[in-house]
């Protein structure tokens, strides 16, 4: 296994140095070879050289199975500059066109969510990530007048959207709840009218496809009531780019907050270069304290071990952090772990 890692802005390196710690450690226990090889993309590079990603910089990547990605976000770098330079294109050069979040209570993290539980907050959200208003069509007129107009255009296409749903329908199957396979299309059909009723269409013909999955249908605004209010509805939830931004925001604070949040952006292809990262940014005020939680970014790490084929490496390191928040941590919050960031990483080690 090859693996590119960009520790990337403030303490995307710090969380970073953990989840490699652990790959290290779960890679002898399991018996398997990596190399990994360092990246020094991100805000500080940027204000040096001027530059997000060097030419030949997306060549060179295309090389590995998988990039790891602490953060990116720098105080000093006007917002969405990085953003759009380097984490939006190299979901489209790499044609990432899955975000996988698993929001998962863990054992022992805090949920606001009252009267609710691990048990409770289980289910998994597949983003689309490669079309909708992050395409970057539209544009303006009369620009910086009174007159002015801007538009931003949602793009969807069957394409897009078709293997987006066929792929989270496999998930479902795949992940096999004990409770129901269920998929739930998030979408907004009474008002999207053109381009949610496409989705909605090539919804119900690949659902022929899977009679063993009930196929379901939430309206975006319903399901942040429900998520919050009965969270254990869900077992997996197919959505749109813009929509599946919010709502796995929303879901990342009922699964215990940043400090938790894990997502990948998978290109399924054999040949697919798949990116996994901790949700919870570059946090510059916690950068260079050893405070911030690397909880994240090492079930990050177990993702990446699951999606590359080394499964019994990703649950091990999974089950492994759970052991870790279940009964040795405080809190999850920067600061208030009980523990500084380079010994979660060390309980997360012993646990394995
Ligand atoms: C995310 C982030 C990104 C997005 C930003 C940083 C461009 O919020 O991964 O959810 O909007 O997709
Ligand atoms: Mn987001």
């Amino acid at each position: 296994m090859k693996i590119a890692v960009i520790g990337g802005d403030g303490t995307g390196p710090e969380v970073t140095a953990e989840a490699l710690k652990v790959l290290k450690a779960v890679a002898k226990l399991e018996g398997f070879d990596y190399s990994s090889t360092d990246y020094d993309f991100g805000g500080e590079r940027y204000l040096k050289t001027g530059e997000i990603l060097p030419a030949g910089a997306i060549d060179e990547l295309r090389q590995y199975q998988a990039i790891f990605l602490g953060a990116i976000g720098h105080p000093d770098v006007a917002p969405g500059i990085l953003e759009r330079g380097l984490l939006l294109q190299l979901r489209f050069e790499f044609d990432q066109y899955i975000n996988l979040r698993p929001v998962k209570l863990f054992p022992g993290v805090e949920t606001p969510l009252a009267n609710k539980g691990p048990k409770d907050v289980d289910f998994v959200v597949v983003r689309e990530n490669t079309e909708d208003m992050y395409t970057g069509v539209g544009g303006f007129l009369k620009k910086n007048t009174p007159d002015e107009v801007a538009t931003q255009i949602a793009v969807y296409t069957r394409k897009g959207c078709e293997r987006c749903i066929r792929w989270a329908f496999e998930y479902t199957r795949k992940r096999n709840n004990p409770k129901g396979k269920k998929l739930t299309l998030v979408a907004k059909t009474n008002v999207l009218t053109f381009g949610h009723d496409l989705w909605w269409r090539t919804f119900q013909e690949v659902a022929k496809e899977y009679p063993d999955v009930q196929p379901d249908y939430n309206h975006v605004d319903a399901c942040c009531m429900w998520m919050v209010k009965n969270p254990e509805y869900y077992d997996v939830i197919v959505t749109t780019n813009m929509f599946g931004d919010i709502i796995t925001d929303l879901a990342a604070m009922i699964q215990g907050g940043m400090g938790v949040a894990a997502g990948g952006n998978i290109n399924p292809d054999a040949e697919g270069v798949s990116m996994f990262e901790p949700m919870g940014g570059s946090a510059p005020k916690y950068t260079g304290k050893n405070v911030i939680n690397p909880i994240a970014a090492i079930s990050a790490m177990s993702m990446l071990l699951t999606h590359t084929g080394q499964e019994a490496a990703g649950k091990r390191v999974w089950e492994a952090v759970q052991v870790v928040t279940g009964t040795k941590m405080k809190s999850q919050a920067a600061g208030k772990m009980g523990h500084s960031t380079t010994e979660v990483g060390d309980l997360v080690v012993e646990a394995l």
